[in-house]
């Protein structure tokens, strides 16, 4: 079999000084099984490495997968530590498939999942993100992928003080997280779940670790605030992204769009002006691709240069994106 890498390209591709994003990987009909395809992986590593760097992400088309439990052997194969549903502290309601595999949200098909950095909303995020489309919708479903790096650069140009605010103040999230899990909802998750405990003592005992203030509310429900987290991170090459939960808490949490205040605030506990969320959620779609699902495709998402997100979709099919969470190695 051939090893070499083949690339191709999709009409709707962005292009960043010379280079697509994404950056579509096919089979070149060398793999066969899953194995050949780890095998195929490991022996190009670096390239994938090099070019995921530079693009922010990878599309893997055409490789025979079929099943949550050939993308866990393939998501395996990069060798990567695994970063679990349970440690996280994501407040969307999933279903473990395997040890690595979990669906990617729950949330019903008319609900978008407005761009996000995966869990920058708390001090525990992944670095990667993998996505595996075991069947994707009849319509819509698509998987926008935003080069975040572009959005802050193009948020300084037109708005460096606002840009330089995010930078220097960072951001502050509260959450409201239900006493019982939620599946109806984007971020439905019991407060018991998200932090992986029993009792309310263990529950303060967790926040108190992580540096969070929190109050009870009557129904039962916990609200948490974050300590101070970062808006915008050096990418280490020249460049930043806007890593946050900005656009996705703008746009879609209930109540956000109305009183910002109510979910997110400039570290310093200040307002964040409407009027640059709104700028910033219409200038993310400038830099922002639809990843059309087709069967058996896998995206590996460097989760710190680009954000995701998740179209309404329609139709009898089920669509069934699967995720599987890299740690951060810092
Ligand atoms: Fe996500």
């Amino acid at each position: 079999m051939s090893n070499a890498i083949e690339y191709a390209n999709v009409p709707t591709q962005h292009s960043y000084n010379g280079q697509v994003f994404p950056q579509i990987v096919v089979n070149n009909d060398g793999c066969k099984t899953v194995e050949e395809t780890v095998t195929f992986i490991q022996q190009n590593q670096a390239e994938l490495e090099a070019q995921l760097a530079i693009s922010g992400a990878l599309l893997f088309r055409g490789f025979p997968l079929n099943s949550a439990e050939t993308f866990d052997i393939f998501s395996a194969g990069f060798g990567y530590a695994n970063f679990t549903y349970k440690e996280s502290l994501s407040n969307a309601v999933r279903i473990n498939f395997t040890e690595r595999v979990f669906t990617a949200n729950e949330a019903p098909k008319d609900v978008e999942i407005f761009l996000h950095h995966e869990m920058a909303q708390t001090p525990i995020s992944p670095s990667k993100v993998f996505f595996y489309c075991q069947s994707a919708a009849d319509e819509g479903g698509a998987t926008p992928l935003c080069r975040s790096d572009k959005l802050y650069e193009a948020l300084k140009a037109e708005n460096p003080a606002l840009a330089s605010d995010f930078a220097e103040k960072g951001l502050k999230y509260t959450t409201t997280m239900p006493a019982a899990d939620d599946a109806n909802s984007g971020q439905g998750r019991s407060w018991k779940s998200t932090l992986s405990v029993e009792s309310t003592a263990e529950g303060e005992a967790k926040l108190k670790e992580l540096g969070y203030s929190w109050e009870w509310l009557e129904d039962g429900s916990l609200r948490a605030v974050t300590p101070v987290l970062p808006a915008v991170i050096d990418l280490g090459d020249g460049s930043h992204s806007f890593y946050n939960q900005l656009i996705a808490a703008y746009m879609g949490w209930k109540g956000v769009r109305e009183n910002p205040s109510s979910a997110i605030t400039f570290g310093d506990g200040s307002a964040i002006p409407k009027e640059g969320l709104e700028r910033i959620a219409e200038l993310s779609q400038q830099f922002t691709f639809d990843l059309e699902w087709q069967d058996g495709d896998v995206a590996l998402v460097d989760n710190y240069r680009a954000m995701h997100g998740r179209r309404p979709f329609s139709g009898e099919r089920k669509r069934q994106v699967l995720v599987a969470l890299v740690a951060a190695e810092r």
